[in-house]
């Protein structure tokens, strides 16, 4: 399998900071990418294909996924990591650096910056700072562009193709940044109808609403039993405690809606695949875990590594 082939990749050099700057050729490079990842994964060759790289993740957030599928990422290829978890804590930034400073300084020592930060837009200050790639790892409740990325190549290693596809995306919609990001990809794809259920006040910001449902298909829904039936994916969420300001707004309505058995027994069709980018607080019950339906804990796990070292080749290669 040839991976250092000639032709420059459209990605190389680039920043990823919104799902939205990404068009179905760019998706199909990565997924193509990711493939060839996933059947070299232990070769000597992919193992050495950023040996001369330096990759930074600077988390302002916590993260355990996303900072550790990064991190081995990053290391598969043999490039090496500069690991800065709660800089808030532990960095120049308590002292009240800049961003803008921090992310001038990193991009000395290395070549891509993968940052977390919980400011919406901050992705963005920070791509401007530098002309050192950054990829955006969640900015606040605004998008996480990588999440999308494995989502949908989850999907579509199931489904064999992005569109006419059916599916529910339930949880909070408002603060998610999962889900932002998913739903400007599917977007991408004709013929897609997605159910949005989540609560009256966490229902999908209006201005993205307007957008995407320009292209797709988007049907707002109060409850489990206006879920139609066969749908090809439900992509379940948490509520985002952290962005509340009253906590028992959040416990009020945090588990608004739960996959349990008897849900999926219900709605479920025999092929509707079960998503969630992790992590769960409850809202998909452990007894679905073992469902051969069920993707959260593994194909979307190992997805994201593939997708990930495939971000990371073609942008620093
Ligand atoms: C998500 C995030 O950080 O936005 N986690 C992740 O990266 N997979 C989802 C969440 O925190 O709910």
């Amino acid at each position: 399998m040839k991976l250092n082939n000639k032709k420059k990749s459209i990605l190389k050099g680039k920043d990823i900071i919104s799902f939205g700057q990404l068009d179905t050729k760019a998706l199909s490079m990565i997924f193509k990418t990711a493939n060839k990842m996933k059947k070299t994964f232990t070769n000597k060759q992919t193992r050495e294909l950023l040996k001369d790289k330096i990759v930074t993740l600077l988390f302002f957030e916590p993260s355990s996924r996303t900072f550790s599928s990064f991190a081995a990422a990053a290391k598969r290829l043999g490039a090496q990591t500069i690991e800065y978890q709660n800089p808030m804590q532990t960095s120049s930034a308590v002292k009240g650096e800049t961003l803008e400073d921090t992310i001038k300084v990193f991009s000395v020592y290395s070549d891509l910056i993968i940052m977390r930060h919980p400011e919406i837009g901050a992705a963005e200050k920070a791509a401007n700072a530098t002309e050192t790639p950054i990829i955006n790892a969640g900015d606040g409740s605004s998008e996480h562009p990588t999440q999308a990325l494995l989502d949908l190549y989850t999907m579509l290693n199931k489904f064999d193709r992005l569109s006419h596809l059916k599916g529910v995306i339930a949880g909070d919609l408002l603060y998610g940044r999962t889900v932002h990001s998913l739903l400007k990809g599917l977007s991408l794809y004709p013929g897609n109808t997605i159910y949005l259920l989540s609560p009256q006040r966490l229902q999908l910001p209006r201005e993205l609403f307007n957008l995407i449902s320009k292209k797709i298909n988007l049907i707002e829904i109060s409850n489990e039993n206006q879920i139609p039936e066969n749908c090809n994916f439900w992509y379940w969420t948490r509520v985002q405690k952290e962005r509340f300001s009253n906590l028992k707004e959040y416990e009020k309505i945090k588990h608004s809606f739960v996959i349990n058995p008897e849900l999926l027994k219900k709605k479920g069709g025999k092929q509707t695949i079960i998503m969630h980018p992790l992590p769960r607080v409850g809202e998909i019950h452990a007894a679905i875990d073992s469902d051969p339906r069920a993707v959260y804990l593994t194909e979307q796990i190992r997805n994201g590594l593939y997708v990930r070292m495939a971000l990371l080749n073609l942008i620093l290669r």
